[in-house]
């Protein structure tokens, strides 16, 4: 180690929080310890003893963790992607085709995350099922252990995290590869546990996520299941196609004027303590991942319905002024806004989140209509209301209280 001339060292469970200093790197393996004194450090390994780690160059380069003239990462962040989607999809081809192929050879695929990545891995599932008709299980990873006896050499393990880092993440990988089952990583940190423990990965390119909300990681993920599925189907091309087409769109969606039309309703929810997102089928994981992002930054309690299940329970929950996202797509149009519809009779106030303006909107966000790229258009409207919120209750929106970037406990 002395040979680099190493005067100061960091010690950090995610890069982003030293890049500004070093880019020089030592990752860690399970049963590492270090000890860092004025000589130096050392890495003793609970198993094997002394062993001595590589440095390795993290590829970010400084710039792309300042702030850039932003008040937050948070905002800086979500509108990176126009560009970060783009760079999602720059993927080797023939990496493409070995992870099809592994789908096509696999009996029992499994998806499992955490957080907004599990709601990335869920709306992943409808889309393996519309576009190409393949049955996958979506897993919560620190639920994973309960579907442990499913695994076999046939299964296909899907494993994705932004950091690559997470805990619960790393048990699932680790479990599949106890028995047998291949692991493929969607992954953005280059060089994390998951690059290094998964047979495969796609990085997600998204550059370093400082603030501790997922935005453009989430939509980045998407991204890469539905080149996924499209590649499944036999309809790469076409896949590509579409999400390049989604460049002007998604710079449309983080213009100025959106963003000061989400201020407005922003302004509208700031006091209030409930708000409910309804969704049918891909738009059931929008308000999923939407509600998350409420709840974590803006600290409003936010929760997330499908619209069948309204009538199950939820229903008890409007009275009047009751504010509920809801999400509508073409394709369920008709039984979402009977939901709405629902909502609305009991005095709920209408959030439409839509391509169309529909009479039973009290306010209207207005989004293309994408079709199975819906999932990314959609999602981005409600990071800036988020975004707003927290900012309006003066909240830092980069570190919401109790949480972490990289949750590297179980
Ligand atoms: O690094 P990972 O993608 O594995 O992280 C998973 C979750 O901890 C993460 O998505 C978390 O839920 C975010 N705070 C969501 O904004």
């Amino acid at each position: 180690m002395s040979e680099l001339l190493i005067t100061e060292y960091f010690l950090s469970s995610d890069i982003s929080s030293f890049l500004e200093w070093t880019k020089k790197v030592i990752y860690l393996y399970d049963y590492d310890i270090v000890i860092a004194d004025k000589s130096g450090i050392r890495i003793y390994n609970l198993i094997e003893g002394e062993v001595s780690r590589p440095v390795d160059t993290v590829e970010w380069d400084a710039e792309q963790i300042k702030k850039g003239g932003f008040e937050h990462y948070m905002l800086k962040e979500i509108l990176e992607q126009s560009e970060t989607i783009q760079r999602a999809i720059q993927q080797d081809e023939s990496v493409v085709n070995r992870i099809v192929d592994e789908i096509r050879r696999a009996y029992g695929i499994f998806f499992v995350g955490c957080g907004s990545s599990y709601h990335a891995c869920l709306t992943g599932s409808y889309l393996f099922s519309k576009i190409a008709k393949t049955h996958v299980n979506v897993v919560l990873a620190s639920e994973f252990e309960n579907y442990e006896h499913f695994l076999t050499d046939r299964t296909l393990v899907f494993a994705v995290s932004q950091s690559g880092e997470t805990a619960d993440v790393l048990e699932a990988v680790r479990a599949a590869k106890r028995h047998g089952s291949k692991v493929i990583g969607i992954v953005n940190r280059m060089g994390s546990s998951l690059t290094r423990e998964s047979d495969e990965f796609l990085l997600m390119n998204a550059g370093p996520e400082i603030c501790v909300l997922s935005t453009k990681t989430y939509t980045s993920q998407v991204a890469l299941m539905t080149m996924l599925a499209y590649a499944l189907a036999g309809k790469y091309e076409e896949g590509i196609k579409k999400l390049k087409g989604l460049y002007m769109d998604i710079y449309n969606l983080t213009s100025r004027s959106m963003r000061e039309h989400l201020k407005k309703l922003a302004e509208m929810l700031v006091d209030k303590e409930h708000i409910y997102l309804i969704g049918r089928g891909l738009q059931y994981a929008t308000a999923l991942e939407a509600a998350l992002k409420i709840k974590e930054v803006s600290y409003i309690h936010a929760e997330a319905f499908a619209g069948g299940e309204l009538k199950h329970g939820p229903l008890a929950l409007i009275e009047d002024g009751t504010p509920v996202i809801v999400f509508v797509a073409k394709d369920n149009e008709k039984k979402i806004l009977s939901n709405a519809n629902e909502v609305k009779a009991r005095g709920g106030f209408v959030i439409g989140v839509s391509a169309e303006r529909h009479e039973i909107f009290d306010y209207w966000i207005k989004v293309p209509e994408c079709g199975d790229l819906n999932p990314i258009v959609q999602i981005i409207p409600m990071q800036i209301l988020a975004y707003k919120l927290a900012v309006l209750k003066g909240l830092d929106p980069d570190k919401p209280r109790n949480l972490a970037k990289s949750v590297t406990v179980i």
